[in-house]
């Protein structure tokens, strides 16, 4: 299993970190049997599996209760667990409630979005034990400020704020950086300035490492096309295929057969 060592020695290596989003047993199992690198469950759960708008649906329970799922399923992963909004940003002790939630359902270590107003939160956590993975860039809890999902950084301003940011968290003690929605270039700048690894969604070639949302790269989406999305397979129409060979085989009476029936 990847250990939080591995993150920096990868990155010194030249050695890309694959990431992917997990949720629940069933994919926990079908990932823990792959080759890619460590586990997110992220507050993307919420729309994903809960149908909410946004990930400002998740909660700390919600969270708890999938990384509990795939900490049970996937033994050969790092798992990260995803603080949801406003978990850290009540103070430590309410953050440290969530980031116990989250170690106890089983996770390696916690994702938090953003760092302007919550540096002591971080700088706590970090200092009890627990590796924190900073999130930068379009970090979707912030969604209604930021005014959509739109990329991040193209302005000067925005972009040395993201600069400054992600060395703040590197201060901090992030053993990692997600940066979502950055501009290739930027995203290349930000990567070299750092000595901890980047993993990107829609930040380009030149991150460390990358993430995507399971169900996003299986293609269960049809409608979901962002410019950065690559889907490995067409889940959404195979998955439809079987269900619909399932139901045409139902009632046709080709399912069950005897073979298939207890005698
Ligand atoms: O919640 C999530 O899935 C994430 C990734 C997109 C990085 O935060």
């Amino acid at each position: 299993m990847m250990t939080i060592l591995d993150f920096e020695k990868m990155k010194c290596e030249k050695r890309k970190i694959s990431m992917v989003t997990c949720y629940d047993a069933w994919t926990a199992r079908i990932a823990d049997g792959s080759s890619v690198d460590c586990l997110l469950v992220g507050d993307s759960v919420a729309m994903v599996v809960h149908g909410f708008e946004s990930t400002l649906g998740a909660t700390t329970e919600m969270m708890a209760l999938h990384t509990a799922a795939v900490a049970r399923m996937a033994k050969k992963k790092f798992i990260v667990g995803d603080m949801p909004f406003p978990s850290f940003r009540k103070g430590i002790v309410a953050a440290m409630e969530s980031v116990d939630a989250l170690m106890k359902a089983g996770a390696h270590a916690v994702k938090l979005e953003g760092v302007y107003g919550h540096e002591d939160v971080v700088r706590h956590i970090v200092g009890s034990g627990v590796p924190v993975m900073g999130h930068i860039g379009l970090t979707p809890q912030s969604i209604h400020q930021l005014g959509g999902f739109r990329v991040q950084g193209r302005e000067d301003t925005t972009a040395r704020s993201l600069m400054e940011q992600a060395k703040i968290l590197q201060d901090l003690g992030c053993f990692a950086l997600v940066l979502e929605c950055v501009p290739s270039e930027l995203s290349q700048k930000i990567t070299e300035s750092l000595t901890i690894p980047t993993i990107g969604i829609g930040a380009g070639p030149f991150t460390d490492g990358q993430v995507l949302v399971l169900q996003d790269l299986l293609g269960t989406h049809p409608e979901f096309k962002p410019k950065f999305l690559r889907t490995f397979m067409n889940g959404y129409q195979e998955i439809k295929n079987a269900l619909d060979v399932y139901d045409q085989n139902v009632k046709s009476g080709a399912f069950p057969t005897e073979k298939e029936s207890y005698q």
